[in-house]
């Protein structure tokens, strides 16, 4: 017998972590990180008149609903165990202005929309972005000056009425995602003031200039409206190099009395992610954004990538990294897979 058929040979070896992964009983039970279906919110795009769904190219399985369709849609998530919606609206090109006019409109689309849903789905958390860019003319999240640059103090004013609006229409969290400097401290303010002190907020904190973000620019027409997708937001947005200043915006929001932080995008984010999960006590959420969706739906049409294992990857890989809840647009699909 060749000593490679039967080898004695034995390493001595106080440790063999190998041990620990001879089975999936074993392996299950040490696994340090999991994706609680509780921990994932579906964002969601809701379209003015009553036509039917709408795909979005550069969303596989992704669909502009309008009010009546998205809110059987949100019974259809709160039924397979999701708990929460990021509610986004688009909106047709004659309701856009360079000022943003109609997001004053109390009855502009995205708040029929939350008060349909919380109405019939009551128990369902609604967040909602408070940002221009659906409004404006330009795509931009703020008014802008003569010189095209986002004017932040007005910007903010806008912000402020937007917010208590949402909060009267009876959304959980208002999400900031506009990026102007005092927007968190100033809208829990707006909403302390007039009676919203249960209003959350989700402060869109670290949100950098990506060009993941192109996806959504297609869902909620702002492309559209501003001839490209590769609107520079990059006056306001954080810059992609900036680990510190990161940080910085995280501080600047948690003193200002946000409550839950987010980190956006995630996946090519996880750092930062970590570095704010060890320096702030809050709750921590990141946002898979549409780019890194359709990155992995395209390679998985292309043969190139297992979609459901790269999916699941990516999402245990940003919990590893320290985030609390993700927003993701494989929340739906996530939650019909451990339903079955
Ligand atoms: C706009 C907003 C954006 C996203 C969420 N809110 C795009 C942007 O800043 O241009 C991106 C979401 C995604 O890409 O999935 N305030």
């Amino acid at each position: 017998m060749s000593m490679r058929e039967k080898s004695q040979f034995t390493l001595q070896l106080a440790r063999r972590p190998r041990r620990l992964r001879q089975n999936a009983a074993i392996r299950a039970l040490c696994e340090e990180t999991s994706v609680p279906i509780h921990a994932l919110i579906q964002p969601v795009f809701v379209k003015e008149g009553d036509g039917p769904d709408e795909a979005i190219e550069s969303m596989p399985g992704i669909v502009r609903r309008n009010c009546q369709s998205l809110v059987e849609h949100v019974k259809e998530l709160q039924t397979i165990g999701l708990q929460g919606i990021a509610l986004f609206p688009q909106l047709s090109a004659d309701k856009k202005s360079p000022n943003a006019r109609e997001a004053l409109n109390p009855k502009t689309l995205v708040l029929e929309a939350i008060r349909a849903i919380k109405s019939a789905v009551p128990g369902i958390l609604v967040f909602a972005d408070i940002a221009l860019d659906p409004y404006t003319t330009h795509g931009h999240d703020g008014l802008l000056d003569a010189a095209g640059d986002v004017i932040n103090d007005a910007t903010v004013e806008l912000l402020m009425e937007m917010a208590v609006l949402h909060a009267e229409a009876g959304v959980d969290f208002v999400a900031p995602s506009d990026m102007m400097d005092g927007r968190v401290g100033a809208i829990r303010m707006a909403l302390d003031d007039a009676g919203y002190a249960q209003t959350g907020i989700l402060a869109y904190a670290a949100k950098f200039a990506s060009a993941y973000y192109g996806p959504f620019r297609d869902a909620v027409g702002s492309a559209q409206a501003a001839g490209t997708h590769a609107l520079d937001k990059r006056g306001y947005q954080l810059t992609p190099g900036n680990r510190r200043e990161a940080l910085l915006e995280c501080l600047l929001d948690q003193e200002e009395g946000a409550d839950i932080l987010m980190v956006k995008p995630a996946g090519p984010y996880l750092d930062i992610i970590r570095d704010v999960r060890e320096t702030v006590d809050l709750p921590l959420a990141a946002y898979q954004v549409s780019g890194e969706y359709a990155q992995i739906q395209a390679a998985a049409k292309m043969g190139w990538l297992d979609l459901k294992k790269v999916r699941d990857e990516s999402l245990i890989a940003i919990r590893r990294a320290g985030a609390d809840m993700i927003l993701t647009y494989f929340a739906e699909a996530i939650a019909r897979e451990k339903q079955s």
